[in-house]
């Protein structure tokens, strides 16, 4: 191609390329590009002039006007590339993110030491055929007392101190109303636990709590007897401790259970010895349990000359206490996270 000789198309030329060669984004590149190559661009205004020139020198102006209009473009997009790569270098400088870099530890949760308790026994009774069954917080007075064979005017009221509703519910005092709701529904044999909150109208202290965590145990067959009760007390302990706990019944008074006892396991901190734990008498009271009353197997109808059972009444709060050693029955419901994560 012929060089430009034109004086004014070549400075339009070389301005156009230098303009170009310094343009920082595409914005302004494009900007150029209007000036330049737009309706009223310098190199637009070239090419009108065409018509303006002698016939004889058209052809060779025509054809500078051509290459320097291609010139400029090719110069815009050779620009544009290279500011296109410019910016990914800078994105790669300023937004580089390092994959290989650990995440930040995820905080767990964690789950309360009565709950983990809770979990396990479920294990261990669903293990050995036993059904898990739950119900609600307010119970009815029959459910919670009468059919328990505690009625109205009965002095084992005076043992479990009791929040009322106004319309004349309570607050469950026992999961022993469980039992009840169960044999209401269920027919013998059966055999289930029953885990929940329980309420009672207490001054705390130390080892006291309006609101606290029992675990009811519930098994009706044919010839069941004292030996069972025994057996399955002694596979829970076994299970919970991971060791042979030995284990001694006292009489126990509860009006839904006849014989009552009072099961007390060998003091697991000084091996039975004696402890401030067991008191220096080497066993801990650990749950109350019994032969079901004839008269709660007749009062949701079944047969007590057909069908015996056992039903014993687990005290979480004081199952974790004895196994972590935890002092104050209070830390449970304290919502203190600093307690919670010991576990
Ligand atoms: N429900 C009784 C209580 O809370 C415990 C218990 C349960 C006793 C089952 C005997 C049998 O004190």
């Amino acid at each position: 191609m012929s060089a430009i000789s034109d004086q004014t198309l070549k400075s339009v030329l070389e301005s156009a390329i230098s303009r170009v060669a310094e343009a920082r984004d595409a914005k302004e590149l494009d900007e150029i590009r209007v000036a330049f190559l737009g309706k009223k661009g310098l190199v637009t205004e070239q090419m009108k002039r065409l018509g303006t020139l002698p016939p004889e020198e058209r052809k060779t102006f025509g054809a500078q006007v051509n290459e320097a209009k291609n010139g400029v473009e090719d110069a815009i997009k050779k620009r544009g590339a290279e500011l296109e790569s410019l910016r990914y270098a800078d994105l790669a400088e300023k937004e580089w993110i390092d994959v290989t870099v650990p995440g930040e530890p995820v905080k767990r949760g964690h789950l309360n030491p009565i709950s983990q308790i809770q979990y396990e026994l479920e294990d261990i009774f669903t293990s050995l055929g036993f059904a898990v069954v739950d119900g609600p917080h307010v119970e009815t007075e029959f459910n919670n007392f009468e059919a328990l064979n505690i009625p109205a005017d009965h002095p084992a009221r005076d043992m479990q101190d009791t929040f009322w509703t106004e319309d004349g519910n309570l607050l469950r005092t026992h999961t022993s109303c469980m039992q009840i709701r169960a044999m209401q529904r269920m027919k013998p044999p059966m055999r289930l636990i029953a885990p929940g909150r329980v309420f009672r109208y207490e001054a705390t202290d130390a080892s006291h709590e309006n609101t606290f965590y029992q675990m009811e145990g519930l098994m009706i067959d044919r010839n069941i007897s004292v030996s069972n009760l025994i057996h399955f007390m002694k596979t829970l302990l076994r299970e919970i401790f991971k060791r042979d706990v030995k284990i001694r019944l006292r009489p126990g008074y509860f009006p839904f259970v006849e014989p009552g006892f009072e099961l007390d396991i060998n003091c697991l901190i000084c091996g039975g010895s004696g402890c401030p734990v067991c008191k220096q008498s080497g066993w801990v009271e650990l749950l109350p349990c019994g032969l079901v009353h004839p008269n709660v197997l007749k009062n949701v109808g079944i047969d007590p000359s057909e069908f015996t059972g056992f039903a014993f009444g687990l005290g979480l709060n004081r199952l974790v206490m004895m196994r972590y050693g935890i002092d104050d029955i209070r830390h449970f419901l304290s919502g203190d996270v600093r307690f919670v994560e010991q576990f």
